[in-house]
């Protein structure tokens, strides 16, 4: 699904060394549909001409208030875009933008412009620290200007920190996003699905029956709910969902580190995995022989990768799921203290239910509340479960309750 296909999007470009890696993102938005055009800051043509822009983006681009033809191509400009994103974002460009000035033609065409707003900062990290850029941050987040990154890392100025420029192909994803329409339009979704294999030796694993059916519906109702998703699967027999980026994985181990590698900038994180409490020991590096008599294999604790995300200092939303034979509901909430989540979706085990079967059941607790979802198709409680994310997630945004707090709640 390409959102960004005959997209009108306003690239802004303000003074600073990253602005030639501006030029690439105009390159990616034109070979994605979208139509560009380029305003320069003043200080931006000190470190990248207007040519290049013009040459990428087959436009006129504009630098100075002397460009302003006809005394209204700002308002036209303004009117015209449908996204402004303004990268790089220098330090100076930030605080015209907080203060509402429009001393730049770049900056009276954002004050002028009813699109929504995306900024991508680079400076030097001591800028970036700076209280007066802090400030004017929070004082444009506030409006509602979505600000991407900055990444941290060697600064061309020797020095090393928060301040480098997301690079282009994450702008170009953030703009793609911002164009996505549903209830999770914007977010950007990490889930776990399948099984997990722990290795005895090189032919024989511990697993179990997970069939990832549940995980893979998931991640396609909240695809379909307009999410950017990042799933991580098991070994399974599905295909990829269209549209959701998967990884495959065999062990807790790998399927923890193919968490964490995508963990940054996620909003929700969805455990549907039935991931192994133990793993063995001490693997065999060649495949063990049959012996006579007993043969006792030793396992030791695998990571808990829900428990791992959820005790994350920049943590994202977390949902678990809770497969049960018993006491459902009584598990369901002692789980989702131990693990420290928002949210459990507990499910039975058996009777046709639960593992390897395209039915389910849920049971969802969260905070004060519960929800039982009927027996119905697995792609079907999906949605409703994706549903009942969505409502919970966005008035947590609206609060500051984290589970930590619901913890000391109920000690
Ligand atoms: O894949 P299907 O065949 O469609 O079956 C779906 C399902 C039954 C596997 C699914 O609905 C489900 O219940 N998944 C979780 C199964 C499970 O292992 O539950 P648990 O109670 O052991 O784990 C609780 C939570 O912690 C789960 O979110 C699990 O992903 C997570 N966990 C568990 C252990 C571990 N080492 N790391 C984890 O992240």
């Amino acid at each position: 699904m390409n959102l960004l296909d005959g997209k009108r999007v306003l690239l802004g470009v303000s003074g600073g060394i990253a602005a030639y890696k501006s030029a690439e993102l105009v390159r990616l938005l034109r070979a994605a549909g979208a139509l560009v055009r380029v305003v320069m800051t003043p200080a931006a043509s000190g470190f990248v001409t207007a040519r290049t822009f013009q040459a990428l983006s087959g436009e006129v681009v504009r630098c100075d208030w002397s460009d302003d033809r006809t005394g209204m191509d700002h308002i036209e400009l303004a009117r015209w875009a449908e996204r402004i994103l303004v990268a790089p974002a220098s330090a100076d460009t930030l605080a015209c933008l907080a203060h509402g000035r429009a001393d730049t033609l770049l900056a009276a065409i954002c004050l002028a412009s009813e699109a929504p707003l995306l900024v991508a900062p680079a400076m030097n990290q001591a800028m970036w620290r700076h209280a007066a850029t802090r400030d004017n941050l929070a004082c444009l987040q506030r409006r509602g200007v979505q600000v991407c990154g900055p990444d941290t890392g060697e600064q061309a100025c020797g020095e090393v920190g928060p301040g480098r420029m997301q690079a282009p192909e994450m702008l170009l994803q953030a703009l793609s996003d911002s164009f996505a329409s549903g209830r999770l339009a914007g977010l950007k979704l990490v889930i776990t699905a399948g099984p997990t294999r722990e290795a005895v030796d090189p032919v024989r694993f511990l697993g179990n029956r997970s069939s990832g059916k549940m995980g893979y519906a998931v991640a396609r109702a909240a695809r379909d709910a307009g999410a950017r998703v990042e799933l991580v699967s098991g070994p399974v027999a599905l295909a990829a969902p269209e549209g959701v980026e998967r990884v495959l994985v065999e062990s807790g181990q790998e399927m923890l580190d193919a968490v964490l590698a995508r963990i940054t900038a996620c909003d929700i994180f969805i455990a549907a995995a039935a991931v192994a409490d133990y793993r063995p020991v001490a693997p065999a590096a060649q495949k063990i022989k049959k012996q006579a008599g007993e043969w006792t294999l030793q396992l030791e604790p695998a990571p808990d990768i829900l428990a791992t995300v959820a005790a994350l200092e920049n943590r994202p939303w977390c949902v678990g799921f809770a497969a049960e034979t018993e006491q459902l509901e009584l598990h369901a909430r002692k789980k989702r203290m131990h693990k420290g989540v928002e949210m459990i979706a507990a499910n039975l085990v058996g009777d046709g239910l639960g593992f390897d079967t395209d039915d389910n059941e849920l049971l969802l607790v969260w905070e004060g509340g519960e929800r039982h979802l009927a027996r119905a198709p697995k792609s079907r409680l999906a949605v409703q479960l994706v549903e009942q994310i969505a409502d919970l997630y966005s008035h947590s945004m609206t609060t500051d309750e984290t589970p930590a707090d619901d913890a000391k709640h109920s000690a």
